[in-house]
């Protein structure tokens, strides 16, 4: 089988992780200060602070931007559940709103007259690595004065209008293992305020930033050295990785057949988290791949205000087309050129 996503892993992280078990200090230290500073070049030098997922980093990066109970945030239904789980874990009141069905990303419109007076956030999700309409959200949030929160797990070095996405407002990454990087687990939060990086420290860590001295109520959701060590191994390879992973859209887009490819807009720099295709009769295709032993997944057959945990009877007519339509092909760095020509002639030889 082909596989559709898989963490590539080497001696290095081997290495890394032997090395912070021989110093025998496992919790979070040096290597995790470390891993922060090297992914803040990323992200423009803007504050980096590193907690145990990244549910985590949303939570506590929309406590720490002042969230609370009653406020409402408004999110894609299009997305995984965690964006929306972030928001209510805070007491806050998801907002869903539909999506753009070429980019998969927050409809502009549709956002802006989801704002009504108890609205406090817009939390664009850059799916699959493509980034949202952060110049039209960034003018709509400046002249509501609300909060922008980018969920960038999937979009690790994507960019907007040539500025990496996480830098447009507060944000949130990622280091699940399926991840364009991955820590084993792991999260960022990101953002320019010293105020919110400061809360957003506290908060990781029983609301203490000097030992028993506790200032605010918080939680344990600190990264382990253990895993900063794997994360900043990964990410001294993400950008040639991230290239590899655009040169496979590349072929994709030049030579698939009988399917959508994903559309890319002009003011971006596309990260590829998935590779996604679009098709009315998608359950044929999987049924095609998987006799054909090449992976694919659906992100995500049922929009998030569907699920039980939300149950909400809305009308997102995008959305619903976006979660009936989509299926994600492999695209991952570690397929070879010969796995690569596979998947395009399993595709095209699709009945
Ligand atoms: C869009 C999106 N948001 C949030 C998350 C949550 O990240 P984690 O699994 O690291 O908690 C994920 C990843 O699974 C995701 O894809």
């Amino acid at each position: 089988m082909i596989p559709l996503s898989k963490p590539i892993l080497s001696g290095a992280e081997k290495a890394a992780v032997l090395r912070v078990l021989e110093s025998g200090m496992l919790a979070q230290g040096s290597e995790v200060a470390a891993f922060e500073e090297e992914f803040s070049n990323t992200v423009s030098n803007h504050h980096c602070v590193a907690v145990n997922s990244g549910t985590s980093a949303l939570h506590l990066g929309l406590l720490a931007a002042g969230i609370q109970r009653g406020d409402e945030v408004i999110v894609p239904s299009f997305t995984f559940a965690a964006t929306a789980n972030a928001v209510s874990l805070c007491g806050a009141i998801p907002v869903f709103v539909d999506i753009d069905l070429d980019t998969f990303t927050l409809n502009v419109e549709a956002t802006s007259d989801a704002i009504t007076e108890r609205t406090a956030g817009i939390m664009p999700v850059h799916l699959y690595g493509h980034p949202a309409k952060m110049d039209a959200l960034s003018e709509l949030a400046n002249r509501h004065g609300l909060l922008l929160f980018e969920d960038a797990a999937q979009a690790h070095l994507a960019k907007y209008q040539g500025a990496p996405v996480g830098t447009f407002g507060i944000s949130a990454f990622s280091f699940y293992p399926t991840k364009n990087m991955t820590s084993g687990e792991g999260g960022m939060i990101v953002t320019s305020s010293d105020e919110v990086a400061r809360k957003a420290r506290l908060l990781r860590n029983q609301g203490m930033e000097k030992q028993y001295q506790n200032e605010i109520v918080g939680f344990n959701n600190r990264m382990t050295d253990l895993h900063a060590s794997i994360g900043r191994v990964q990410l001294a390879l993400l950008a040639e990785r991230t290239e590899r992973r655009r040169e496979i859209a590349r072929l994709y887009d030049a030579q698939l057949q009988k399917v959508i490819t994903p559309y890319v807009s002009t003011d971006v720099f596309h990260a590829y988290h998935q590779y996604t295709i679009r098709t009315e009769n998608r359950d044929s295709l999987a049924a095609h791949l998987s006799k054909n032993e090449v992976g694919h997944g659906v992100y995500y057959p049922t929009p998030v205000h569907e699920l039980p945990s939300f149950g909400l009877p809305l009308e997102l007519p995008e959305t619903t087309r976006a979660a009936k339509e989509v299926l994600s092909i492999p695209v991952n760095p570690s397929l070879s050129d010969e796995e690569v020509e596979t998947v395009i002639e399993v595709v095209n030889s699709w009945p």
